[in-house]
């Protein structure tokens, strides 16, 4: 799909991976919406993309609070336009320093859920109406490695990003022939705070800079090879 004059709502857009997506879809020329909890973070990547000539709007909200994400889809689709392409990428890790299971709290687990597995669900069931009506549109859900390994310490956030992958297999499964499409993307490990706080002395020169990621999804949305089988819907960036 080509982005340009395209509208995207990004979650997490302040930092890490949202904000390099946001920086490289609006130099695509998308007018992108993008959602986090903090405002002001989000209002200085928004300048950094008017600055560089590009349309950005801030939108604040929390992706793990139900009555949040139809207020959130009501200003992007104000602001930018009837979303094209949604891109679920907000996330928690949960309580960190990263827990076995046997300590990790029941509403940590359920607070990952919220936010890692039933917003984005809760998002896509909120845009697809309108992106069938129109005959187009994307849903790019972030995954992680996690998904499929058994990390010890790791178990709610990959429990999550697991659910998140399958749910998005059987959406692509179930949105075959409608022009729509459904993706999960593993980004890999990044230098951003989230991996920071999950491993705090990780060596940053191993770790994958945010914007070349954001460079190579990009380009699996403009190649649009995402036209797949349902058992090819997660890719690796
Ligand atoms: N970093 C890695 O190595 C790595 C590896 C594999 C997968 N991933 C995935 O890549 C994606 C981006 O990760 P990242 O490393 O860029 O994370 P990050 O640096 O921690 O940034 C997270 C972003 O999400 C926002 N956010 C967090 N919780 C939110 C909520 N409940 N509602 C709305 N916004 C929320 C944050 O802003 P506020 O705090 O202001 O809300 C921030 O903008 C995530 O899906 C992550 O699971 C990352």
């Amino acid at each position: 799909m080509n982005v340009k004059n395209k509208s995207v709502l990004i979650t997490g857009g302040s930092r890490g991976l949202g904000r390099a997506l946001a920086l490289e879809f609006a130099r695509a020329g998308a007018r992108v919406a993008l959602v986090a909890r903090d405002i002001e973070p989000l209002r200085k990547v928004v300048a950094e993309i008017e600055s560089q000539g590009g349309v950005a709007f801030a939108i604040k909200g929390d992706v793990g609070d139900k009555q949040a994400i139809y207020p959130m889809l009501g200003q992007a689709s104000e602001l930018a336009g009837p979303i094209d392409i949604l891109i679920n990428n907000a996330s928690t890790l949960g309580a960190v320093p990263l827990q076995p299971l046997i300590d990790t709290d029941c509403e940590s687990f359920e607070h990952a859920l919220a936010v890692n597995t039933v917003g984005p669900f809760r998002l896509a069931k909120a845009v697809l109406g309108s992106m069938l009506v129109r005959g187009e549109g994307l849903v790019v859900n972030i995954s992680s490695d996690a998904a499929v390994e058994a990390y010890p310490n790791w178990g709610i956030y990959s429990a999550s990003k697991a659910a998140l992958d399958h749910l998005t297999r059987v959406w692509a499964a179930e949105l075959e022939g409608s022009g729509l499409h459904m993706i999960s993307v593993d980004p890999g490990e990044m230098n951003t705070k989230m991996h920071a706080d999950a491993i705090p002395d990780a060596d940053p020169r191993t770790l994958a800079n945010p914007q070349d990621v954001a460079r190579r999804i990009l380009k699996i949305v403009e190649g649009g090879s995402y036209a797949v089988r349902q058992l090819a819907a997660r890719q690796s960036a």
